[in-house]
């Protein structure tokens, strides 16, 4: 029997691998075995702290249900899920606007409202702005008919699936675009809020002694036929977690400023989204 030892197990881990017939299948399980192999190499991982790790793990996955996701949490607060859309639009998006993470809090059957309509109807109050948007193609060209899905924290941090308060679907709409690409909506302007932190994932950022919050945002998904479906956020300029924010999902690119010149003295948001063409 081939003696094992720190050295050769992952040669020998690979090996088992060697006749998975799924070839992507293969290629992630053995490059996911020889990192987390050389990671307990490296760090001289204990056996007490390796069970710590597995029952985080479970009480990851134990908290988690239909309405709350503490693994996506989990992967948005190592950057990773913010990794892996950097590396999904690297190359194919010159000239498109940049993608932003989807977050936990979409959902799908908010109803499509006419342009100018107010998504912040059902409370709470918060300040009003007006938000203009337009949505263009590659060359420039404006897009008529794409469907645009925003959504946003209230006025309160919370979104209207974690507050029972908020009426079923708030901070919500669909919008489609006019002949000259452009829409509009009015809503309240978003704050900076914190990611859920009462599960394991908060229990571990207060270990590491990092904060919890987002930079004040609104999400938007934008889709229109022939176009990759883009999904990105806008964060407001001079939010104090700008730089830092807790999930690595704000960009410079994505940044805008709330201007005097909305309807009835709201300030207004203008963005510009560009869409790639499918290839
Ligand atoms: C969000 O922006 O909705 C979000 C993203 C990642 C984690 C938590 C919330
Ligand atoms: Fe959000």
């Amino acid at each position: 029997m081939k003696h094992l030892d720190e050295n050769n197990i992952t040669a020998e881990a690979s090996a088992r691998l060697s006749e998975t017939p799924d070839p992507r299948l293969k290629e992630i399980m053995t490059a996911l075995t020889r990192h987390l192999h050389d990671f307990a190499r490296e760090v001289r991982l204990e056996p007490g702290e390796w069970m710590e790790g597995i029952q985080f793990l479970t009480r990851v996955g134990q908290i988690s249900d239909d309405k709350r996701q503490e693994f996506i949490l989990l992967s948005d607060t190592l950057g990773l899920s913010a990794l892996v859309d950097m590396i999904a639009h690297a190359s194919s998006n010159d000239g498109a606007t940049a993608s932003s993470l989807l977050g936990p809090f979409y959902r799908t059957g908010v109803p499509e409202l006419q342009n100018g309509a107010n998504i912040a109807a059902g409370g709470p109050e918060g300040e009003r702005v007006v938000m203009r948007g337009r949505v263009i193609g590659r060359a420039g060209k404006p897009i008529s008919g794409a469907l645009i899905d925003v959504w946003q924290a209230a006025s309160n941090g919370l979104y209207d699936l974690q507050d029972p308060n908020q009426p079923e679907i708030n901070m919500r709409g669909r919008f489609r675009s006019a002949n000259d690409g452009s829409f509009t909506f009015r809503t309240t302007k978003p704050i900076s809020y914190s990611v859920p932190t009462d599960g394991p994932v908060g229990k571990l950022l207060r270990a590491e002694g990092r904060h919890s919050y987002r930079p004040a945002h609104i999400h938007f998904m934008i889709s229109a036929e022939g176009y990759e479906t883009l999904t990105t956020a806008l964060y407001n300029a001079g939010d104090r977690y700008i730089e830092s924010d807790a999930v690595f999902g704000a960009k410079d690119e994505l940044v805008a400023a709330y201007i005097k010149g909305g309807a009835d003295g709201a300030d207004a948001i203008e963005f510009t989204f560009a869409l790639a063409s499918c290839e």
